[in-house]
């Protein structure tokens, strides 16, 4: 698959996750990918762009990403929220969840991660920041974005447009169980 979105400036992708929007993890190691929900990520810095994730150690997305050393950071719209619940509800270990929901994903250029468009604003490919004490101690990951890219219809020139016309790309925020807040501006 071919990408559709616009590259983002590494300068602006804290943007795409500092509002805090339920997120979808992305991982591969070899011929196995898989995708999960998160609720928990943040930026922590600016440059080079950092950010943190808690990702449980007993998903198969945390063994995954230990084995490879990346994954992605997809932002899904409002348009597949029930997906969404659906992908953070069982584990990649009981069968490929690209193939059983049949979810497209194109690989990323450096080939290291899946990403997917189809339903998301944007996304986030990240490499892992080895922290032999926090991983052990901890569920949360470390991680350098090394490339960023958003749909122009609703981040465009560094900035989130959202507008009426793209509500099915409206980020969508965990209140727990499976409810969301959909993310619209206060004006
Ligand atoms: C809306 C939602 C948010 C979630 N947020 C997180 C999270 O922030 N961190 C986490 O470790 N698991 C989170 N989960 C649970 C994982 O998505 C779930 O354990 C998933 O089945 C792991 O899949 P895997 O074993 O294929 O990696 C969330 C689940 C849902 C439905």
């Amino acid at each position: 698959m071919k990408s559709l979105f616009q590259p983002v400036a590494l300068a602006h992708a804290s943007r795409l996750l500092n509002f805090g929007p339920t997120v979808l993890i992305t991982s591969r190691h070899g011929d196995i990918h898989n995708v999960m929900a998160a609720a928990w990520s943040m930026p922590v810095e600016f440059t080079p762009p950092r950010v943190a994730v808690v990702i449980d150690k007993n998903t198969y997305t945390k063994q995954l990403i230990a084995q490879s050393g990346y994954f992605g950071i997809c932002i899904p719209g409002a348009v597949i929220a029930d997906l969404v619940m659906e992908l953070g509800s069982c584990s990649g270990r009981d069968g490929d969840k690209f193939s059983r929901f049949q979810l497209p994903f194109y690989a990323s250029a450096t080939g290291a991660v899946p990403l997917i468009e189809q339903g998301c604003s944007a996304w986030l490919e990240c490499r892992l920041i080895p922290e032999p004490h926090t991983e052990q101690q901890y569920d949360t990951c470390f991680a350098e974005v090394i490339a960023a890219a958003a749909d122009p219809r609703i981040f465009a020139n560094g900035r989130w447009q959202v507008t009426d016309e793209n509500r099915d790309l409206h980020s969508i925020h965990h209140l727990g169980a499976g409810h969301f807040l959909r993310g619209t501006p206060l004006v």
